[in-house]
């Protein structure tokens, strides 16, 4: 079988996330391209060799400029914060590699407008890891809707809330930090959301926003005694129009005390809803009108015949999070053998990263703005 060389940058969270995934892909799904987890690079010597080890990599290195320019690698997967996103993608575009790229795109339009084009005019292959996507149900509620199972789409209502931040001695860390991460709740969950809108309901014409932080100032991870900044969003909300006419609202929130990872959305048709909640993933709620027995049913999205279910386990043996990576680096590995663009690519992180903008823009002048 053909295989590939990947380099992996960052080895926290997602570098977590994509080890495992990379690992397991070719134990489960028949991959046209068997993955080979080469290189995995972080600038902490002792830290990034002890990951190699844990997650199964081949080799470690420090300085991911030295990775990029080796010619056995064929895969840049890129893990780290968003300040580092486009130097690292125009580099390894130029190097002539596949980019699988952590979201959002970038910090900046301007600096995701420039990652399109690098990857663009390299003619690489290119994907921006919107892994929710690839739940099985979100995958399956996207066949309903093409199906027009739900009729013509009128409402979508993401929210995506949690709480690791409410406690207002949390350190001011990274996500804090406008330029490390471009912005809060806004670019790190937010844009999953409208993620999960362009996919399953369509483009994003113009929104109307409102955004807030509620904690201005927070110990510097470093020195508890010292306060720095919180110059992001605690909190975003958005209304949002849509191509096709449906209308939409947008929260996504770290504030939201109780809720972990709630990342939810309702669809509603003229014909039927929907409602995922990736804190019972493994469940589609959906409503068809069928007269006056109609009324909303749990589907278990667990049944061979759902998207990526019969590579895993019978039905009722329910998967987890760390799947939708697992399916994520699936479908790259076949757009690569297929020679044709994955989806969300940077051309989706781009037009994501419009809508952030827009809202942002909106939130600072109080009126509708265009995408
Ligand atoms: N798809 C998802 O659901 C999801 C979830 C969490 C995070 N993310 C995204 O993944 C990216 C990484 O987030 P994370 O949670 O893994 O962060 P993290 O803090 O857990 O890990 C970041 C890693 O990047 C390394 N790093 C930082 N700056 C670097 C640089 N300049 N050069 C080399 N290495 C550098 C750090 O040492 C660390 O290993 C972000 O873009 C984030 O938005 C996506």
């Amino acid at each position: 079988m053909k295989r590939m060389n990947v380099a992996m940058i960052g080895y926290r969270f997602m570098g977590k996330a994509h080890s495992n995934a990379w690992r397991q892909v070719a134990r489960f799904f028949d991959v046209p391209i068997e993955p080979v987890m080469k290189v995995i690079c972080g600038r902490n010597g002792t830290e990034v060799r002890k990951a190699a080890e844990k997650y199964g990599w081949q080799e470690h290195a420090t300085d991911w400029r030295e990775v990029i320019e080796r010619k056995d690698i064929d895969i840049i997967d890129i893990c780290t914060p968003g300040d580092s996103h486009h130097d690292i993608a125009v580099a390894a575009a130029e190097a002539g590699k596949a980019i699988l790229c952590e979201k959002p795109l970038a910090n900046t339009l301007a600096e995701a407008e420039r990652m399109l084009a690098a990857v663009e005019r390299a003619g690489v292959t290119h994907m921006v890891c919107h892994n929710y996507r690839r739940a099985p149900a979100v995958a399956l509620a996207k066949e309903l809707i093409e199906r027009g199972e739900l009729g013509q789409i009128y409402h979508y209502r993401g929210t995506y809330l949690q709480d690791w931040i409410v406690d207002p001695n949390f350190p001011r860390v990274w996500r804090l930090e406008r330029a490390k991460a471009g912005s809060g709740a806004l670019g790190d969950i937010a844009s999953h959301s409208i993620d999960l809108a362009r996919y399953l309901v369509g483009e994003i014409t113009e929104v109307a926003s409102l955004l807030e932080t509620f904690i201005k100032e927070r110990p510097s991870p470093d020195d508890p005694t010292k306060r720095l900044p919180v110059d992001v969003d605690d909190a975003a909300l958005a209304l949002c129009r849509f191509e096709n006419g449906a209308i939409g609202t947008i929260e996504a929130s770290r504030f939201a005390t109780g809720r972990k990872n709630y990342n939810r959305f309702e669809i509603n048709g003229s014909r039927g809803s929907l409602v995922f909640n990736l804190e019972r993933m493994n469940e589609l709620e959906l409503y068809i009108e069928e007269g006056s027995n109609s009324g909303f049913r749990q589907v278990i999205v667990t049944e061979p015949d759902h998207p990526y279910i019969a590579a895993w386990f019978p039905p009722g043996h329910i998967i987890g999070y760390e799947h939708t990576f697992t399916h994520t680096v699936l479908d790259f590995l076949k757009a690569i053998d297929e020679g044709r663009l994955p989806q969300p690519n940077f051309r989706d992180g781009l037009r994501n990263q419009r809508v952030l903008a827009a809202i942002e823009r909106a939130h600072a002048s109080r009126v509708w703005e265009r995408v």
